[in-house]
């Protein structure tokens, strides 16, 4: 991959260049960016595409399996490099790194475990399981005999990981006893138990051990991996894929009750998430790349993990989080493994910022190269506590704007070739076409705007579909603006054509960087015995980002008089239900909602309440009951 000329792009020139060449003539941009992999057989056809039906084929005909490019490739070239260092919760505990051949066998025995117990080619595995090596293993097993593997977040509740199992009819759980993090020790097997109740389709349950806690085993169901990976021999032929077979499922909230499961594609995903990892991070071989994502969110599968791999880097995956045992743990980690490039976000920054400059000063960070930001939009003040503090001013900055659906990055600056600006993800990669559209869904040309920012050229890592319900994918990214996808972000475009994404339009909030759909809280919400109705909205918080505020109609049969105690009960029944990340910062009972006249809740006159602005709130005289405005704001003077 290292030598084609076209994959690497180190000036502005360059980039100017490709990107005017990507965007003449897409297929020949990126098959020639393809042709720097490895195919079993070559495509046919480079893409099909249909904007408003929402099909896209990449390489339609092309033959692969992403792990021999991930990681047999890099055999006869790298065999002894590490390819993942595996950074434990506990500071005392050895680190460990494990090269690409111990990975590859590792991969292959558990692959062959898996074909032993039943999987075959396209059944989907869910995996839940904390940040150890043995979840990105689980990964490549998966990929590398074709199986689905959907990645559920191991700080998702039972509820929530169950909907998952089910939507995607998954056949076997890949978890482990337990996990660390920080001085929490989190019983992952008794979630997985209590999911299964209700899931008819699980056949097999494999268990790691980590924490060696005493779990329960049902008999015939539930398998020890250890022991049936010590009889497996580290020999497995990848399974021969088409391009366009779903490499994975993945879940991101939605603004109705269901999670979407995300379905990427083998080959237009492994070709794109290669390409940007090399080119965002402008990555040299002796660089070891650190990605603080879970490998339960996007960013893990595609820069964590896939991406990193795909390039032969050194990837790190650390177990604990920023403030355990201390708030230095970050730089120290840094300087432990002389990183060059830290990818975080915003949210792990602001927290960072917020304790004493002498966590940082303790250490040395001049390993350090690139910074990397994601998840959200970064304020000024964490950009340049970041750029000041972490890099001395003299590592770039690059602020990436990405989403679950779109599986790699679409628009970022490339570090040492693009000027940065603070809060601006900059421009689009080579091959991105976006646009600002304003509501009526007029394109809005010129600098200076801003709007609702749409795709309008299929990319090859577009998410094909949500996992059995194509319809759905339609409604949710094609039919806002026919012909365009929608990505629910608003932005902006300065005065060189600069973007800066602004943040949601929709009914999703992103708290500490996790997508949160209000509709399935509310769901939650609404479960509680007292409450009658709620209605969700997200405020401005200085370390999340954003944080939830719940206005809650009690029944009126509901005679619990202590709302303290009530409220306590509402946020457990959130953490129940999907899991602590979604608890509310703020909850107030109030005796009714703002809605329209055919009953739709105002959400934007609660946004305004919710952010302590009760000035404007526009035209209300068309809702039904007016009157509650001035009531639900009396409540919160
Ligand atoms: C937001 C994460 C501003 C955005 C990769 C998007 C960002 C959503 C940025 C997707 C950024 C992501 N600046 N906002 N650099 N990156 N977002 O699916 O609202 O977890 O739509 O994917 O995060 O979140 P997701």
């Amino acid at each position: 991959m290292e030598n084609r000329s076209s994959f690497t792009i180190n000036n502005l020139e360059k980039y100017f260049r490709q990107y005017r060449r990507s965007v003449r003539a897409p297929r020949k941009f990126w098959s020639e960016i393809a042709q720097n992999y490895e195919w079993m057989s070559p495509w046919e056809k480079v893409l099909e595409y249909d904007m408003n039906d929402a099909n896209f084929s990449w390489f339609i005909g092309g033959k692969l399996n992403i792990t021999q490019n991930a990681l047999d490739r890099h055999i006869s070239i790298r065999p002894d490099k590490t390819a993942i260092l595996f950074e434990p919760n506990d500071p005392n505990e050895k680190a460990q790194a494990i090269s690409y051949t111990e990975l590859l066998s590792r991969v292959n025995q558990l692959a062959n475990v898996l074909k032993k117990e039943g999987i075959q080619k396209g059944d989907r595995v869910c995996i839940y399981l904390p940040m150890i090596p043995e979840l990105a293993i689980s990964v490549l097993a998966c990929a590398r005999i074709g199986a689905i593997h959907s990645v559920v977040f191991a700080g998702f509740s039972s509820s929530a990981v169950a909907a998952r199992i089910q939507d995607a009819t998954c056949k076997m759980v890949i978890t482990s006893d337990g996990g660390y993090r920080g001085n929490k020790t989190i019983n992952l097997k008794g979630i997985i138990d209590e999911a299964l109740i209700s899931c008819p389709t699980i056949e097999k349950v494999l268990v790691f051990r980590r924490t060696n806690e005493p779990v329960n085993m049902v008999p015939g169901r539930d398998l020890e991996a250890a022991q049936l990976l010590e009889q497996a021999s580290n020999h497995c032929e990848p399974t021969i894929m088409d391009a366009e077979d779903p490499l994975f499922i993945l879940y991101t909230s939605g603004s109705t009750g269901k999670p979407k499961g995300m379905v990427h594609t083998t080959g237009g995903y492994m070709v794109y998430t290669g390409f940007t990892f090399k080119n965002v991070f402008q990555y040299q071989e002796e660089d070891i790349f650190w990605c603080t994502a879970d490998i339960g969110w996007i960013t893990g599968h595609s820069y964590l993990l896939y991406g990193a791999l795909l390039n032969g880097a050194t990837t790190v995956m650390f177990e604990g989080i920023p403030s355990y045992p201390d708030f230095g743990r970050f730089w120290e980690i840094i300087d432990k493994h002389q990183i060059t490039h830290l990818y975080t976000a915003p949210t792990a920054i602001r927290s960072l910022a917020k304790e004493s400059l002498s966590w940082v000063e303790k250490h040395d960070l001049s390993s350090l190269k690139v910074l990397g930001s994601v998840g959200e939009p970064i304020n000024e003040e964490a950009w340049h506590w970041y750029d000041d503090h972490i890099g001395h001013k003299s590592c770039p900055i690059v602020d990436t704007w990405w989403q679950t659906e779109t599986g790699g990055i679409l628009i970022s600056p490339l570090p040492f070739v693009t000027p940065t600006k603070p809060t601006y993800a900059t421009l689009p990669l080579p091959g991105v076409q976006p646009a600002l559209v304003d509501d009526k869904g007029n394109e809005i040309e010129g600098n200076r705007k801003s709007g609702n920012l749409c795709i309008t050229f299929p990319w090859p890592s577009i998410a094909r579909t949500i996992w059995g319900d194509h319809q759905r994918y339609k409604d949710t990214y094609f039919k806002a603006y026919p012909g365009k996808y929608f990505t629910g972000d608003g932005a902006l475009r300065d005065e060189v054509g600069y973007y800066r994404i602004t943040g949601r339009v929709d009914d999703i909030v992103i708290v500490s960087g996790h997508n949160l759909g209000t509709a399935p809280i509310e769901d939650a919400i609404n479960e509680h015995p007292s409450v009658a109705e709620s209605a969700l909205v997200g405020f401005p918080h200085d370390v999340k980002g954003n944080a939830l505020y719940g206005f809650i109609i009690l029944k009126d049969e509901a005679v619990q008089t202590d709302y303290e105690q009530l409220k306590k009960e509402i946020n457990q029944h959130v953490s129940d239900h999907i899991g602590p990340i979604a608890k509310l910062d703020k909850i107030q009972f109030v005796s009714g909602l703002p809605k329209t006249r055919s009953g739709k809740i105002m959400r934007r006159i609660l946004r305004k309440i919710a952010e302590g602005d009760f000035s404007n709130f526009g035209d209300i005289s068309t809702l039904l009951n007016p009157e509650i405005v001035e009531e639900i704001v009396k409540g919160v003077q």
